[in-house]
């Protein structure tokens, strides 16, 4: 079985980007910045946003981050985010979600320039990514998947993939991502699905991001298959496991990731190439090699 690395393989990314940009300081260009905003006091949101933040600092990003009270208004956060727009010196503007429930979290998504929007969620972002018109962002996590598949060489042209869950952070934009060219026949499984396993057995490629441990039994996966793990759950013993069975998949399929330190460090080095991405364009420079698909 070949484990996906993610750990070791973002760790080569951030190499690659920081000498990137100590390339750009060396042409007297400023350095790229990130503004991350995080709402209330979330302690897997706090984790995930300081993640965020020392692998900018680590490359070279400049990263802001913006600490808001989970009793703020509606307005209140959309100005905020009406002045990142405004605001040159700000290459990537990211929202940590999920958004207190008060909070209309589409219309927060839109209040942010298409421009800015670092995580590929502005409804024109994604239609965009769908449609194959214009430059689109790729989300984070859908991104570093497709970054650590190609890493290891493992092609979907023509393969049968399935994505369990549908969300818009990772299921829906995952499924554009191998759609893209055509490229694999794509299958969406979500809550309402009826026989979760006559779909996941037959995948080459099976994507899992539900955030139910144990969801995903040596029975349910194909043999030779690749098996990405997107779930990160902590037990009540305080173990960090995936949605997957791994000890139990692990030797029948051909490749798969392991919780944590597979798809998780894809995900954070994803958002600082979607901000040099951002940068870049904005410099009138190509895009960037790794935001493509
Ligand atoms: N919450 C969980 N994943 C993500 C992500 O990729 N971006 C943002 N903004 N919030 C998240």
């Amino acid at each position: 079985m070949l484990l996906l690395d993610g750990r070791e393989v973002s760790k080569q990314i951030i190499m690659s980007l920081k000498e990137e940009i100590e390339e750009y300081q060396k042409k007297g260009l400023r350095k790229p910045s990130l503004a991350v905003i995080l709402v209330g006091e979330d302690p897997a949101s706090k984790i995930y946003v300081r993640r965020k933040r020392e692998a900018s600092e680590k490359v070279g990003i400049n990263s802001i981050c913006i600490n808001l009270p989970s009793s703020i208004s509606q307005e209140d956060l959309v100005q905020e985010i009406k002045r990142l727009n405004d605001d040159d010196s700000i290459d990537g503007i990211l929202v940590q979600l999920p958004l207190p429930t008060h909070i209309d979290t589409g219309e927060v998504i839109q209040a942010i320039k298409p421009d800015k929007d670092v995580d590929g969620f502005h409804p024109e972002n994604v239609g965009r990514l769908a449609t194959g018109i214009g430059r689109g962002i790729v989300p984070c996590t859908p991104l570093g998947i497709w970054l650590l598949l190609k890493h290891y060489k493992i092609d979907a042209f023509g393969k049968d993939v399935v994505i369990v869950g549908a969300s818009n952070i990772v299921g829906k934009p995952m499924s554009l991502v191998f759609l893209k060219d055509e490229r694999a026949t794509v299958t969406v499984c979500h809550k309402n699905t009826r026989d979760l396993k006559s779909h996941t057995s037959q995948a080459d490629i099976l994507v899992v991001a539900v955030g139910k441990p144990k969801l995903i039994t040596r029975d349910m996966v194909k043999e030779g298959s690749v098996v990405i793990d997107v779930g990160i759950n902590r037990l009540e013993n305080g173990k960090i496991v995936g949605d997957v069975d791994f000890e139990n998949v692990k030797d029948k399929v051909y490749a798969i990731t392991p919780v944590p330190g597979g798809v998780g460090p894809m995900t954070v080095v994803s958002l600082l190439v979607n901000t040099l991405h951002l940068y870049r364009l904005k410099h009138g420079f190509p895009p960037h090699l790794f935001a493509q698909i």
